[in-house]
């Protein structure tokens, strides 16, 4: 059919004559103005969604050939993976793509921390995106379960007997929960039908109210300066950039990079050395059997060590939880008067740079098994993670600021730093000739002291 132009155009009048498109379109991307400096931390809201949008298609396309039914869950996987076309590629993007979720929601958390965009005006945000945090990990819970392997089965066995801990009502909940006295057929068909509907039915509406949420107080950025304050005739902030077409540009360069990284865990690692998908997960379920160690998956971990690291069972779960409910907290457990990392005092920067490691270090220590050591190591890192934030109401009132600019500062681009990065290689590296060729190799010297300048500067850039 040859339709033509004026045609097409009064096809979409038409439609926008009746549904506001444009002004969705205008008002969310071609008239959203963002701050203009933007960095490599600004790319993980929009892998989150891409990675949502992944997770989504992949398990739609699961669905049509797997069996929520505890005699035929893992063999119906099995056949996924090798009879079905392409199957063996859906699952893979489905199984990575749990973990990159968590990546890349870490990654984008950590941001906050970093600019303090959790602070006044965007607590709201904050409490969605914990919201989505906490719903992410119910539908990665359940959705563990699904393989029926002998990882999902002892996984699902341990947590959700944690609830049995609650005094009263505990061992009735977890019944209930189960819906039987033993994980079984009951429990698969219910994580089943919360994992393929209701959870991502939640998922949906909280990351609309994220945006929503985001798009009437505006995006914080790494200064943590409010470009409305200065505005154009037109009302447009001096600052800030239309969020298209620059934004949605530079996002899919970021697109393009995670893909890159994603494909090649697809390809080539996806089991991620037991980490992505656990070994012992190839194995059926076998209820009569308890695996020697029994870990969740990496994302977990560092709650899991949390729980571990605490004797008694209840006040274990209770750390569990309140690990995640601190996050719930932080708009007002943090009292400094500045947004941005930049200029905060020493205290917060060492603080923030103590919890990344706990959190890493708990995290390890959940994949490993209990020893005494590593049980004091746990407990150590648990007590530096609830100081982190139980104590933020002291140190963020005490520490020295540094002054706020009235404007974004100009960062050097990657550009504009290839020299720098050049003379650095330089001085790493040494020429080394042999006989008559002559090649550039290590230089420990020039390393050295490029190591002794970093530590320097990291010092500094902390006091
Ligand atoms: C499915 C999960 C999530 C999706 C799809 C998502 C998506 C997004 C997007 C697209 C943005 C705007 C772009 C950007 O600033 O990077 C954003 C901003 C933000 N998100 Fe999320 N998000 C998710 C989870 C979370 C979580 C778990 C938190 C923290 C608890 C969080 C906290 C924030 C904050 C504070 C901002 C504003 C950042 C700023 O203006 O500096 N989000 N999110």
């Amino acid at each position: 059919m040859n339709l033509k132009p004026t045609r097409l155009r009064m096809c979409g009048n038409w439609v926008l004559d009746r549904f506001p498109l444009a002004q969705v379109w205008n008002e969310h991307m071609a008239h959203y103005y963002a701050p203009k400096n933007f960095n490599f931390w600004y790319f993980f809201g929009s892998l989150a969604l891409l990675v949502l949008v992944n997770q989504f298609v992949t398990g739609i396309l699961l669905t049509m050939n797997y069996k929520p039914d505890a005699k035929l869950a893992f063999d119906s996987v099995e056949y996924i993976m090798r009879d079905v076309n392409w199957g063996w590629l859906v699952r893979y993007m489905h199984s990575t793509g749990a973990s990159a979720f968590f990546i890349v929601i870490y990654m984008h958390m950590f941001r906050g921390l970093l600019y303090g965009s959790f602070k006044q005006p965007r607590e709201l945000i904050w409490i969605f995106g914990m919201l989505l945090f906490v719903a992410l990990m119910a539908e990665a819970f359940m959705g563990y379960l699904l393989p029926w392997g002998q990882m999902s089965y002892w996984g699902a066995q341990v947590i959700i007997s944690l609830f049995s801990a609650i005094p009263v009502i505990g061992d009735d909940l977890s019944l209930w929960i189960r819906g039987d006295y033993v994980i079984s057929d009951a429990t698969l068909n219910r994580f089943f039908a919360f994992h393929v509907i209701a959870v991502p039915l939640v998922l949906v509406l909280l990351v609309f109210m994220h945006i929503v949420a985001l798009h009437e107080v505006g995006s914080n950025n790494p200064d943590g300066v409010d470009i409305k304050k200065s505005k154009d005739p037109w009302g447009h902030p001096v600052e800030g950039i239309p969020f298209h077409p620059y934004y949605t540009v530079k996002d899919l360069v970021g697109v393009a990079v995670f893909l890159l990284f994603f494909a090649t865990v697809i390809f080539y690692m996806p089991e991620m050395g037991g980490y992505f998908l656990e070994h012992a997960n190839f194995i059926p379920a076998d209820p009569m059997k308890t695996p020697e160690h029994i870990a969740p998956v990496w994302y977990f971990t560092p709650f899991y060590s949390i729980l571990r690291a605490i004797p008694d069972k209840f006040a274990g779960v209770i750390g569990m939880g309140g690990s995640i409910v601190v996050l719930f907290l932080l708009p007002w457990l943090d009292r400094g008067k500045v947004k941005s990392i930049r200029y905060r005092g020493g205290i917060y920067k060492k603080a923030l740079m103590l919890f990344v490691i706990s959190f890493i270090a708990l995290g390890y220590l959940g994949t490993q098994p209990v020893t005494p050591l590593a049980t004091m190591m746990a407990r150590v890192f648990t007590a530096c993670y609830f100081g982190f934030f139980l104590l933020m109401p002291i140190y963020t009132r005490w520490e020295k600021l540094k002054p706020v600019p009235n404007h974004l500062t100009i960062q050097p681009t990657l550009e504009e730093r290839i020299p720098e990065l050049k003379a650095l290689f330089e001085e790493v590296t040494e020429i080394k000739t042999e006989g008559e060729v002559s090649k550039r190799g290590f230089n420990p010297t020039g390393a050295k002291n490029v190591l002794i300048r970093t530590a320097k500067n990291l010092k500094e850039s902390l006091d």
